[in-house]
């Protein structure tokens, strides 16, 4: 390893193996089969980024077990950086997938004390963080632990300079008091640069007052605002610009935040967009960064697995082409 390492963007927190019912949605019972999936969410990020031929890393970990072997394995394959990937003695955390006859995903976690849930704060070294880009969510602030882990990275990332992304991705069942989710969910998006809140993110947060928690909480940053099938906004520095959702059928709507995200990523890392730098500033980088992601939401709904549907990706890829071009 050298100091000089560099990345386009490092992916913090989960690895997990996503479980989903097969057969018919609704119909689970005796005979009920399973297949296992990749998931994650900042996982996703970092595979939908390494398809798009971006270089991102994961930071998190998993078990010493087979399940861990195999996502380690797989990610390697993919092309992500897996050395800050901790082996730890505990199992390889699991989330069991059921899907609405809309594609809507339900999610039961195997997660209590597994290996993503106990990454220890000496896990995280500088060099994880020497990236343009840190992506964080907010499952990783559910433990005293993982909360020192995340304070870590988003302290070295910082360091090093690289912009603090946040996607929200708020699962409140996780959390055993909702004033103390909310309180430390404001406190890193009050360091984050770009923040992804989908609806029900919001919701979960403040009811209907969302925009005002934000505005609150992450006042400086840009917000990517994501609402399923009813289309997505970008509000910063650069003024607010809006975008449809691209009409598609939804066979799993599991991962397609992260596939936005990742899309969104993309067009700001081939446009050379930083928080600061005049690109951040311009509504026409956020507007191509809305459109890509919802091309990479919509690839990523049209099949069951988070990163199954991003396999043909050279329009994405020809649009990022192009935003180079535009953008340089
Ligand atoms: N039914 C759908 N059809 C087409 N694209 C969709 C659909 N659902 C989601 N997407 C794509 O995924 C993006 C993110 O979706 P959404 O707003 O549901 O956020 P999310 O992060 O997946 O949600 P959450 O984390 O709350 O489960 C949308 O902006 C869109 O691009
Ligand atoms: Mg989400």
């Amino acid at each position: 390893m050298t100091t000089k390492e560099s990345l386009d963007c490092a992916c913090f927190g989960e690895i997990l193996w996503d479980l989903f019912e097969e057969g018919s949605a609704g119909k689970a019972g005796a005979g009920q089969t399973y297949r296992r999936e990749l998931g994650g969410a900042p996982t996703n990020v970092a595979v939908s980024l390494a398809r798009l031929g971006f270089r991102a890393s994961v930071v998190g970990a998993v078990g010493k077990d087979r399940f861990g072997d195999a996502l380690v394995s797989i990610l390697e394959a993919e092309g992500v950086e897996t050395k800050h990937v901790a082996r730890l003695p505990q199992r390889t955390g699991i989330t069991f997938v059921s899907r609405s006859d809309k594609g809507e995903p339900s999610f039961l976690f195997y997660r209590h004390q597994t290996a993503d849930a106990m990454l220890p704060a000496t896990a995280v070294v500088p060099a994880c963080a020497r990236a343009t880009f840190g992506v964080v969510g907010t499952s990783t602030l559910v433990t005293p632990d993982l909360q020192a882990a995340t304070a870590r990275f988003v302290a070295e990332l910082e360091k090093a300079k690289g912009d603090l992304v946040v996607d929200l991705n708020v699962r409140a069942h996780l959390w055993a008091d909702p004033a103390v989710m909310k309180r430390q969910i404001g406190e890193l998006v009050s360091r984050a640069k770009l923040v992804k809140a989908s609806e029900g993110d919001l919701a979960h947060l403040a009811g209907k007052r969302g925009l005002s928690w934000l505005e609150e909480h992450a006042k400086g940053a840009t917000w990517l605002l994501t609402r399923g099938e009813n289309g997505a906004a970008a509000v910063g520095a650069h003024g607010q610009v809006t975008a449809p959702t691209k009409r598609v059928r939804c066979v799993d709507a599991t991962g397609a935040g992260d596939a936005f995200l990742a899309g969104a990523l993309g067009v700001l890392l081939a446009t050379g967009a930083r928080s600061g730098k005049r690109e951040w500033a311009d509504g026409k980088t956020w507007a191509r960064a809305l459109e890509v992601g919802h091309l990479m939401g919509a690839k990523a709904v049209s099949a069951v697995g988070a990163v199954n549907g991003l396999s043909h990706l050279d329009d994405v890829k020809s649009k990022l082409g192009l935003a180079r071009k535009a953008g340089a």
